[in-house]
């Protein structure tokens, strides 16, 4: 087979390298791909929002299959436009992809299937947002710009005047763009953060090995909200218990919702849950992998990823028994110093070869080009360094011995990825 895959960073990395496995996979093209994928992929440059031309090109190289990395092409209808080309394609359809692409759809829905989720009021109005705060808000309070917002979207406020200033940030200034044009206004939950991703075939979902992403900058979840600066798989706050209680009252549940709406969800379903003391409650909703989930998750995946990816376009995944190895990972990502903010880039890397044939080790790119035949830094998040262990505290152990393999000169990391680990 010959598989194109969308997107650019670690996550797209990571499915490539799993892809590059597959013994049914002769030929990969990532679009636009990055410095490291194209040790496993032949990268092309074509934009992730190019549709048209992404199509022309897989009707060109008679591709098998595309996998969609990124939400930006989801949202934006790229299956749609492949689709009625005639190209098979794993991913949601634009009126799918909703549930990550507006807050406030997925907020409706998850009201009207009774799924466990934060209490909230949409708003289209600033005047009415400010009304609602003043006269019905307990403070803090969560406000959400409705589109996506590269994870930035999400302001917590402390005080009226704090979340007076945030309606303006959102709605008025659109700091976020159109994204802001609907808000979300929820009240503020409290508990410990797991990522759970799907694989979902319009009926059936099957879920992978949970996951917990850290957002902020900085140690100690101090500094600003990033893409996610480091991840550890499996979560141990995620029991047994609590997976069953997800199954029943959120994955079927939304998985079932979608369809009645006529939305039948196929690919993946991201879960970002927050465990309150009240149970289980959604946060956010994702229609892909996330990053740097993808990097923990995906190397402890024991099927063949483009088979469980063909069972979802074809409506087969009952038939799939997914499996994920009975250990642990963890994915510290280098980053450049200055991230999220404003930093340098197009440092040379040194020390990526230290990962060549090291079992367990992972050395994924996120922000890399490949500059006069070098490896040069090429973005915020630079690497996603993961590493497996039979036990949590063994992975991390693995992980953070091999961030010392890599040099370059701006780099940045946190050091207490999967810390929480030691409170389990
Ligand atoms: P989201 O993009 O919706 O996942 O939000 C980003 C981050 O903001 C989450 O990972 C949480 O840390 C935080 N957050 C979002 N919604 C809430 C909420 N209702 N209560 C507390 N924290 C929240
Ligand atoms: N790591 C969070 C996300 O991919 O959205």
């Amino acid at each position: 087979m010959k598989v194109l895959i969308i997107g650019s960073g670690g996550r797209e990395h990571a499915i490539a390298w799993k892809v590059a496995k597959s013994p049914k996979v002769e030929k990969i093209y990532c679009a636009p791909g990055n410095g490291g994928i194209s040790q496993v992929a032949e990268c092309v440059p074509i934009g992730a929002m190019e549709f048209d031309k992404l199509a022309a090109f897989a009707k060109e190289k008679e591709i098998d299959l595309t996998i969609v990395g990124m939400d930006d092409p989801l949202v934006g209808g790229v299956v749609d436009v492949f689709e009625k080309e005639g190209l098979r394609v794993f991913g949601p359809r634009k009126n799918a992809a909703i549930l990550e692409g507006s807050k406030a759809f997925s907020k409706d829905l998850m009201k009207k299937y009774h799924i466990p989720t934060a209490a909230y009021e949409n708003f289209d109005n600033p005047e009415a947002a400010i009304a609602y705060l003043k006269e019905k808000a307990e403070f803090p309070i969560v406000l959400k710009a409705d589109g996506l917002a590269l994870g930035k979207g999400v302001l917590i406020c402390n005080t009226l005047e704090e979340a007076e200033e945030g309606v303006k940030t959102i709605m008025l200034d659109k700091k976020f763009g159109s994204a802001g044009n609907t808000l979300v206004i929820e009240e503020f939950m409290t508990g410990r953060e797991v990522s759970v991703l799907s694989f979902v075939d319009g009926k059936t979902i099957k879920t992978m090995t949970s996951a917990q992403d850290h957002k902020r900058a900085k140690d100690g979840d101090q500094g600003l909200n990033t893409g996610g600066m480091g991840t550890f798989s499996p979560s141990p706050f995620y029991t047994k218990e609590i997976d069953e209680f997800c199954q029943k009252n959120i994955y079927q549940p939304t998985v079932d919702a979608m369809a009645a709406e006529g939305r039948e969800f196929k690919g993946i379903i991201f879960f970002g849950l927050m465990l309150t003391e009240k149970g289980p409650k959604v946060l956010e909703y994702n229609a892909r992998f996330g990053d740097p989930e993808a990097q923990v998750v995906i190397p402890r995946m024991k099927n063949d990823m483009v088979e469980v990816c063909e069972a979802c376009i074809d409506g087969t995944l009952d038939q799939i028994n997914l499996e994920f190895e009975d250990n642990a990972a963890v994915c510290v990502v280098l980053a450049s110093d200055g991230y999220p903010v404003s930093y340098e880039k197009g440092f040379p890397i040194e020390g990526l070869e230290n990962f060549e044939g090291k079992e367990g080790y992972y050395v994924f790119h996120a922000g890399t080009a490949l500059k006069d035949g070098k490896i040069v830094t090429n973005g915020g998040r630079v690497l996603g360094v993961t590493a497996k262990g039979a036990t949590l505290k063994e992975a991390r152990k693995n992980a953070y011995a091999a961030t010392e393999w890599i040099q370059f000169e701006n780099k940045y990391m946190r050091h207490d990825i999967g810390k929480a680990i030691d409170e389990a």
